[in-house]
């Protein structure tokens, strides 16, 4: 199988990535951290391709990935997270979160839908911060849903073309991104986790993919309760 994976260069992206080429599958790694792909590429010469670029960025997007011959699957999981003082509202970084979170994707997808195969599969990266509304996650969670809707909105579009979407929300996973946070992060899981459901999860074409199930279901349980009580439940866990 042919496999494009973003953010491959750290985290959960870096062990899908080495757990694709480790199972003999030829893997376009993407990320801006050119000394993690260079050892991607030294490592695994024979069946991998390395790309170097600023997902926000479209000239670089294009000029990266235009070449491509056609692909199995493409995993869209480059992103980053910043938290709002709702009291002093940054919309700078709502907008570099946004714009990397959420039009780091749409750069990748103008690019890549028409290199997917039919029979294909679409992996968007979001987050079960997407089920409920996390105070300080104002630009995170905001961009996690837009990809929600995105995946699902793909979903429909692109059955006609034979391409599977499937959204992708994680609970908390070890990585960088999470060793930054300055709060307890229930049920967190390790990368080899996180990467066996989310290939699992592709495998079996699921629409959603979400982990650890004991604390998506939580909050999928939560988002449905009337809006009151969920803001009682959340506020009395996290204010
Ligand atoms: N960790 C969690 O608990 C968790 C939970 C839910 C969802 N997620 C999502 O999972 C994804 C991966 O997160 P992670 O925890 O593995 O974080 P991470 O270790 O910080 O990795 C982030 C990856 O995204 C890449 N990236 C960030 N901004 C980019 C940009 N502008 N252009 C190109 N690449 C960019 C980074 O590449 P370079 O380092 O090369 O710049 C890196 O490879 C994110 O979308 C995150 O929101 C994570």
């Amino acid at each position: 199988m042919k496999v494009l994976i973003t953010g491959a260069t750290s985290g959960i992206g870096l062990q899908l990535a080495t757990d694709y080429l480790d199972d003999g599958h030829y893997v376009h790694c993407c990320g801006r951290n050119s000394a993690t792909l260079d050892l991607l590429s030294n490592k695994y010469q024979d069946h991998s391709e390395t790309h170097a670029f600023d997902a926000a960025n479209l000239s670089e997007v294009e000029s990266s990935l235009q070449g491509l011959d056609e692909l199995d699957a493409i995993i869209l999981n480059a992103g980053t997270c910043e938290y709002i003082n709702a009291k002093q509202f940054d919309a700078e970084m709502f907008e570099r979160v946004l714009r990397t979170n959420c039009i780091g994707i749409a750069n990748c997808l103008q690019l890549l839908i028409p290199k997917v195969k039919p029979g294909g599969i679409i992996g968007l990266m979001g987050s079960s911060s997407s089920y409920l509304p996390l105070p300080r996650a104002e630009a995170y969670g905001a961009s996690k849903a837009a990809i929600e809707y995105l995946s699902r909105t793909l979903q429909i579009s692109l059955k006609s073309s034979d391409i599977h979407v499937s959204y992708i929300a994680p609970g908390f996973v070890e990585t960088p991104l999470t060793d930054k946070n300055d709060f307890p992060m229930p049920m967190r899981v390790d990368v080899k986790f996180a990467s066996e459901k989310i290939r699992a999860g592709l495998a079996a074409r699921k629409q959603e993919i979400h982990f650890p199930s004991r604390f998506t279901s939580i909050l999928k349980l939560i988002s449905i309760l009337p809006n009151r009580v969920q803001q009682f439940l959340i506020a009395r866990v996290l204010t």
